[in-house]
């Protein structure tokens, strides 16, 4: 049997990947609420907000106030996603630490969710990387489109792995590669990921499954296999992302730690907590979780 991790290292996108997509924008004290509780239940890495233009995604609009009156917990990191130089200037003066940057596989996906060609993407992120990195920043990247793009359809894992190598180059201490639309199987998953750790090794990569084909918890395994050990997850489901159509949320947190603490891998979250707090997102967004651990968890108060 092939061995897994001992630890996996969760990253939270429910603040940020949840939040962007969903119908009703929650207040900033809400957004604040969701980061304390998930930083509660033993989430050490919380995406919490975006420096993007507030007129093309308006949820995360108010993002700098939410990161200046963030309680930061010790020992866990507040990443924000940073497009461009007008991005990192908002990251710095909300005092962030972390920022990711972001850019994708697919020329119609660049172009559709930054307005700009790869090529001209990965300029604007060496100069944001550099320029934070310099500022004492960590800067982590994420790549989207892996296996295929919602307008271009599949994408070569060659150009991936090129990118994912670029985004290494700049500096990211580690490189998020995005199944965005949800449609990559496990056996695909192992594939891209073993192409893309000739050029990035994977203790340098992270998963970050989409689950709108059902394949989330199955394509974190399969990842797991081919070694790496940092998954981006989004508490109840949430999420999907404005620019994809059709993609629904990230793999959800609680089956991805259910599943991982049933095979002996430790994540340090609290699984009882981790379902209140995706029973109470839900509520203040007006829908039921997406997960299956949310439904099928009895807590005491069941
Ligand atoms: P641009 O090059 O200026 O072009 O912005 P634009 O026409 O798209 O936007 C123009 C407006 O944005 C102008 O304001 C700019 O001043 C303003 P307006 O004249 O309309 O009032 N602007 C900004 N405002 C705030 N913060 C900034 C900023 N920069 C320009 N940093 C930009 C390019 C990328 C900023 C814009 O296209 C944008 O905000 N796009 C949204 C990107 C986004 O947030 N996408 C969703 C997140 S990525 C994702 O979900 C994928 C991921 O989860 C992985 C995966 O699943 O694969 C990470
Ligand atoms: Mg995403």
């Amino acid at each position: 049997m092939q061995s897994l991790p001992a630890q996996v290292r969760i990253v939270e996108v429910g603040p940020r990947d949840g939040l962007q997509n969903e119908c009703v924008a929650l207040d900033i004290e809400r957004r604040l609420t969701l980061i304390d509780r998930l930083a509660a239940a033993g989430l050490a890495s919380i995406e919490s907000g975006a420096f993007v233009s507030p007129r093309r995604v308006p949820n995360m609009a108010g993002s700098v106030e939410l990161m200046q009156r963030l309680q930061r917990r010790a020992g866990v990191r507040y990443p924000c996603l940073v497009p461009n130089e007008t991005g990192l200037d908002a990251a710095l003066e909300a005092g962030c630490d972390e920022i990711a940057i972001f850019a994708a596989a697919s020329g119609t996906f660049s172009q559709r969710n930054t307005a700009c060609s790869i090529a001209e993407s990965m300029q604007r992120l060496g100069v944001v990387a550099a320029r934070a990195q310099a500022a004492g920043l960590r800067v982590r990247g994420y790549l989207s489109c892996i296996i295929g793009c919602p307008y271009e359809g599949p994408v070569p894992a060659a150009t991936v792995a090129t990118l994912a190598a670029e985004l290494d180059a700049m500096g990211c201490y580690e490189v998020s590669l995005g199944d965005t639309t949800g449609i990559g199987t496990p056996h695909a998953v192992r594939a891209l990921i073993d192409s893309v750790a000739a050029r990035v090794p994977p203790e340098r990569l992270a998963g970050h499954f989409h689950d709108t084909w059902g394949m989330g918890v199955a394509n974190v395994y399969a990842a797991m296999l081919s070694g790496v050990s940092v998954f981006d997850a989004s508490v109840a489901g949430l999420g999907g992302c404005p620019f994809a159509p059709g993609a629904s949320g990230n793999v959800a947190t609680e089956d991805v730690v259910y599943m991982l603490e049933g095979a002996g891998v430790h994540t340090g979250i609290d699984l009882g907590r981790l379902v209140d707090v995706a029973r109470w997102i839900s509520e203040q967004l007006d829908r039921k979780p997406a997960s299956h651990v949310a439904r099928a968890f009895k807590s005491g108060k069941d």
